[in-house]
């Protein structure tokens, strides 16, 4: 028998605006101008929340995610505005994870201080490289010197800290990644998000494709990124995510868990699970757009039920990325679908060197986590 409890809830709120557009960025960020209205904005989010408030009343809010865009463009009113909307309408967890991304250059010690008396407990801030060349390159709007210093005063405020780094940058050496690594590393911080660069489309990379390190320099930089990690005591635990003891990201760890999130703001996408249905949603991405549906109705672009059939993929293209894997009874748990219509698929993973399954515990192999679009291509 197959336990239908539904799945922990996340709450993601997005902020769409970014002192201004970086070269690669394929995120819902717009240049932030005079004529947006970050109070209005935040009303809609409040009236966005609001029609939730009924139907997950018996649901506790894990954790609260604010992200961009860039969250710290709002002042700490308007944050606080939304967590105490939070905290008096919804059922929220006592100690719960509340994460804001902030960047280098709008975010000082004021602002710091602001969002934690807001009740954030955890900062993310977006560094991306030490390396003041390279940050022109990839168009960021803030100094090596800034991001450090924002890194300083973050940890005199907050003692959960993460710092977002991209690599295999235009023209970056594996020399630079390290003094990267080790300058953010050496802040004993306690966690590190780290993203190989991609050119996405709709970016003016895509359009202007820069010189990136080759294949085999990027494998080299994976490596060095591994093993400078473990020796500062950083697990990796996810793909992109290394953690001291006990830091994971609670709010991450629920998606790659399948776990269920409500998601308001311009373009957020939400999974919700009612009995033994599961639907998606996602809000008007353009900032005007949502405003305005917010205002005439609920805000939804699409809403669609997830497919039976379509199950296995949408967990394990979570689950796989999890480098301790995940029980066999999580699958069951989240999907509702037996184990044993997957066995095969799974078995055959094992026999070709890209899954473990033992002690019930399913895991990609190394070579799994290389391979791991073909990987998924076998729940397709
Ligand atoms: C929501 S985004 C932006 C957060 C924040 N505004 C910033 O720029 O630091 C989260 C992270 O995704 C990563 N990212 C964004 N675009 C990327 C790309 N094209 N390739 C790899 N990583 C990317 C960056 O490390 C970024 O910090
Ligand atoms: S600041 Fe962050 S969200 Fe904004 S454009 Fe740059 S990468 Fe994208």
């Amino acid at each position: 028998m197959i336990s239908t409890s539904l799945p922990p809830l996340s709450l993601y709120v997005h902020i769409p605006w970014c002192v201004k557009k970086c070269l690669y960025c394929d995120f819902n960020s717009h240049p932030l101008r005079s004529d947006v209205s970050p109070e209005n904005y935040t009303e809609s989010i409040i009236k966005d929340l609001m029609q939730y408030r009924h139907t997950l009343q018996d649901r506790e809010i894990q954790t609260v995610f604010f992200g961009g865009g860039t969250p710290s463009v709002f002042e700490p009113a308007l944050i606080a505005r939304i967590i105490d909307y939070v905290k008096d309408s919804f059922s929220i967890k006592d100690d719960a994870e509340i994460t804001l991304e902030a960047n280098p250059g709008v975010s000082d010690s004021a602002r710091f201080e602001g969002y934690r008396t807001a009740g954030v407990n955890r900062l993310s801030i977006g560094v991306q490289t030490t390396n003041d060349e390279i940050l022109k390159r990839l168009g960021r709007a803030h100094s090596s010197e800034e991001a450090l210093v924002a890194v300083q005063e973050a940890k005199l405020i907050f003692d959960n800290i993460n710092v977002d780094l991209m690599f295999a940058l235009p023209g970056q050496t594996l020399d630079e990644l390290h003094l990267d690594l080790l300058r953010i590393l050496d802040f004993n911080l306690n966690h590190l998000s780290i993203y190989q660069l991609t050119l996405e489309p709709n970016t003016w990379f895509y359009k202007h494709p820069p010189k990136l390190p080759d294949d085999d320099l990027a494998a080299e930089m994976q490596s060095d990124i591994e093993s400078v990690a473990r020796a500062h005591g950083y697990k990796q635990y996810e793909v992109s995510a290394f953690a001291g003891p006990g830091k994971r990201c609670q709010h991450n760890m629920n998606y790659w868990e399948f776990g269920d999130y409500l998601g308001v703001g311009a373009g957020a996408h939400s999974k919700l699970s009612c009995f033994e249905n599961s639907t998606r949603l996602v809000k008007h991405k353009q900032p005007k757009r949502y405003m305005e549906s917010i205002e005439s109705g609920d805000g939804v672009f699409t809403n669609r039920a997830i497919q039976y059939e379509s199950l296995p993929f949408e967990f394990f293209m979570n689950a796989l990325r999890l480098l301790d894997g995940v029980p066999m009874s999580l699958f069951q748990k989240r999907t509702l679908m037996p184990i044993m219509e997957v066995k095969p698929k799974l078995m055959s993973l094992v026999d070709r060197g890209l899954l473990t399954v033992s002690k019930d515990v399913i895991r990609t192999t190394p070579l799994g986590l290389r391979f791991l679009n073909e990987v998924l291509q076998d729940f397709l």
